[in-house]
């Protein structure tokens, strides 16, 4: 019994500082074959029935508390071995770009203003922008819009609580800043959002997007104008494509006119999309007229100039072959992400 007792206090220091390898070869030492303890197990037929009954007790007790120990011991060097592992294969995750979703991409809108742009610059415009929220002087009075024009009416403009300011409604104010701000010679574009009140169907929107053109100069002409439009459309579409200057009419152009460009998907013959007609209109443009240039004191007498508005939503339209004005604002995933 006192061989018991001195095992179990050996063994158990022994456990308590051993590794993985010791702890295998406690176990054979012990509890193997030849084992301290099995001998003991197999030497009981040796001892009287009541010795036996006793120390066969507890030399069963040794086995499982050096069994229970060995694996107590082999719990506490795995928790210590993971924890290591951890601390040396530790990622600091902050440290790396990670974005759950996908990327995106930008706006067909946005991406049109983008491209159209880039054709611009290349033809030596640079690019300004203008307050979406103007007054009736750049909106309308400096662009030769009299007082009584039906334009003005609050069934075509949005005004703002006040009735002073509005939104703009086109992105012609635009050239108002620019030529205040600025003397000649002037070559800008202007993109931006434009507002209108009417109500929306599958080709008009209450808000929408507009590119502005202005160049002026000495000795700008109309053969300039359509230089530089027809220079764009081709960049922009595609080589030789037709178009046309039409007549038209705006107050802060004269002559005035309105360009129209051959319907790509059906070469002229007539689609749904140039609604049977052949021709797409694309823009309204002129040569700014005198009565803009004395409004921000440019002498008219010096200088001349052009000028366009490109809607922006009809050429992604025509690119992107869309036939809903409308799928540009509502968001739908499915539609934006064919961008
Ligand atoms: N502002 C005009 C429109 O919104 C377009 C335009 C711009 C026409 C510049 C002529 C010159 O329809």
């Amino acid at each position: 019994m006192d061989d018991i007792k001195r095992i179990v206090d050996e063994v158990t220091q022994k456990i308590r500082s051993a590794n993985i390898e010791i702890l295998e070869n406690i176990k054979s030492e012990y509890l193997g074959k030849n084992g301290v303890v099995t001998k003991i197990l197999k030497s009981l037929s040796h001892y009287s029935v009541e010795d036996r009954k006793k120390v066969g007790f507890e030399a069963n007790r040794v086995k499982s508390v050096i069994e229970s120990g060995i694996k107590e011991r082999k719990e506490v060097l795995k928790k210590a071995s993971l924890a290591e592992k951890m601390r040396k294969e530790k990622v600091d995750c902050s440290s790396i770009f990670y974005f759950p979703f996908s990327k995106g991409s930008f706006h067909p809108v946005l991406q049109t203003i983008q491209d159209m742009s880039l054709v611009f610059k290349s033809l030596g415009f640079s690019i300004a922008e203008g307050p979406e929220i103007e007054t009736d002087w750049y909106n309308f009075k400096a662009l030769n819009i009299p007082e009584n024009h039906p334009v003005k009416n609050v069934t075509d403009t949005f005004y703002l609580n006040d009735m002073r300011n509005l939104l703009r409604t086109h992105t012609s104010p635009g050239q108002v800043h620019v030529m205040e701000k600025q003397k000649p010679p002037v070559k800008v574009i202007i993109p931006g959002r434009v507002y209108r009140n009417e109500s929306s169907d599958a080709s008009h929107s209450s808000t929408f997007h507009q590119i502005e053109g202005l160049r002026v100069d000495k000795d700008v002409t109309f053969l300039d104008l359509k230089a530089v439009l027809t220079k764009f459309i081709h960049s922009f579409f595609c080589r030789g494509l037709n178009l046309r200057f039409r007549p038209s009419y705006f107050q802060f152009t004269e002559p005035s006119a309105e360009v129209d460009i051959q319907c790509l998907f059906c070469k002229g013959r007539g689609c749904s999309l140039c609604k049977n007609s052949g021709w797409i209109e694309m823009l309204g443009c002129g040569m700014v007229h005198p009565n803009v240039l004395k409004a921000v004191n440019y002498d008219s007498e010096i200088y001349t100039g052009y000028a366009f508005g490109i809607g922006v939503e009809r050429v992604a339209m025509f690119k992107y072959k869309i036939d809903d004005i409308r799928l540009f604002y509502e968001n739908d995933l499915r539609f934006l992400k064919q961008f």
